[in-house]
């Protein structure tokens, strides 16, 4: 397996070192070769290159090493953003242009408790937090149509555009109904999460395009729920979800409230995923310049990315020993976070390394 790294910005680098540390373990224990190469993109480049902060003046990824990018069998990415980069800058000129070129159409985010995490929803534990949301992630509003008629005048207008595609719907909803076929989970029910009683446009298409698709799926309930009762229930009742399919902006919202109920940012990873293409994988949370260097970042995330880009690419090329060694990283996570006191940075009972290392020594011993 060839692996693009990204390390990034700030703590990025720190995180994916200790991925790196598992993944060394897995690969020995479970016995499969891989090869690593780093690319050194961030907003730190982007500044020595001469790259102005305000505004987005030269890519802050060059077209020649995205054209390499897409020899790899995947990407693990740290985390990129700078404090004096304006925002939508390093977004646009990186994750988004990468997810757009690579056609990374999904973004998949487990969004799971794990044993010894705390949550702030009071009464609950590891058996009610365990979902998946599966988001589309190169449509909607984040397509940049749209645009700004006299601006800076009274008459002032602005548009953003939510572009919707049958053929984008559709892929989703799809890619949606076979990780519900094939988690198996006892309830067997794909929640499509969407805002069509205002949204009668757009959400018509996603909700004609759900139930044309699942006929496809019989064994799996069809559900619905508009966006704002979906974040009600997380609060009340996430033990309600097994499979949730959603547009672009909603998906983005809600996987950073199921981040918060799973345990913060310490653990949540997601990968950005093109199932016959370059996936990208990568931990939630920022660059947290303020944690850089400190050794007090919690690397729990960036290990459960590395977790989802074994299994997921053992899953879309049928290589059964990258899927074990990607439940085998999970199995160890799970096995370190009942020793940890907290899963925020500074608060872990154990440095960022040592995590690592645990992680590893779970590795090696399951
Ligand atoms: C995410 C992030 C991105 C998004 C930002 C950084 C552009 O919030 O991956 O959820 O909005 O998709
Ligand atoms: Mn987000």
């Amino acid at each position: 397996m060839k692996i693009a790294v990204i390390g990034g910005d700030g703590t990025g680098p720190e995180v994916v070192a200790e991925g790196l540390k598992v993944l060394k373990a897995v690969a020995k224990k479970v016995g499969f070769d891989y090869t690593i190469k780093e690319f050194k993109v961030s907003g730190d480049r982007y500044l020595a290159a001469g790259g102005d902060p305000t505004r987005p003046t030269i890519p802050v990824i060059q077209d020649q090493e995205i054209a390499e990018l897409r020899a790899f069998d995947a990407i693990y990415l740290g985390a990129v953003g700078h404090p004096k980069i304006a925002p939508g800058i390093l977004e646009k000129g990186l994750l988004l242009r990468l997810r757009f070129e690579l056609d990374q159409y999904i973004n998949l985010r487990p969004v799971k408790l794990y044993p010894g995490v705390e949550t702030p929803l009071k009464g609950k534990g590891p058996e009610d937090v365990d979902f998946v949301v599966v988001r589309e992630n190169t449509e909607g509003i984040y397509t940049g149509m749209g645009g700004i008629q006299y601006k800076d005048t009274p008459q002032e207008v602005s548009t953003q555009i939510n572009c919707t595609t049958r053929f984008g719907a559709q892929r989703a909803i799809r890619y949606a109904f076979e990780f519900c076929r094939r988690r198996n989970n006892p309830k067997h029910r794909l929640t499509l999460v969407h805002k069509t009683n205002v949204l009668t446009y757009v959400g018509d298409t996603w909700f004609r395009t759900f139930h044309e698709v699942g006929k496809e799926y019989p064994e799996i309930e069809k559900d619905y729920n508009h966006v704002d009762a979906c974040c009600m229930w997380f609060v009340k009742n996430p033990e309600y979800y097994d499979v949730i399919v959603t547009d672009n902006i909603f998906g983005d919202i809600i996987t950073d409230l199921a981040a918060v109920i799973q345990g913060g940012l310490g653990v949540a990873a997601g990968g950005n995923i093109n199932p016959k293409g370059v996936s990208m994988y990568e931990p939630m949370g920022g660059s947290a310049p303020k944690y850089t260097g400190r050794n007090v970042i919690n690397p729990m995330a960036a290990i459960g990315a590395l977790a989802m880009l074994l299994r997921e690419t053992g899953t879309n090329t049928g290589d059964t020993k990258l899927m074990d060694a990607g439940n085998r990283v999970e199995a160890a996570i799970m096995a370190v976070t009942p020793k940890m006191k907290s899963q925020a940075a500074g608060k872990m009972g154990f440095s960022t390394t040592q995590v690592g290392d645990l992680v590893a020594q779970a590795v090696a011993a399951g």
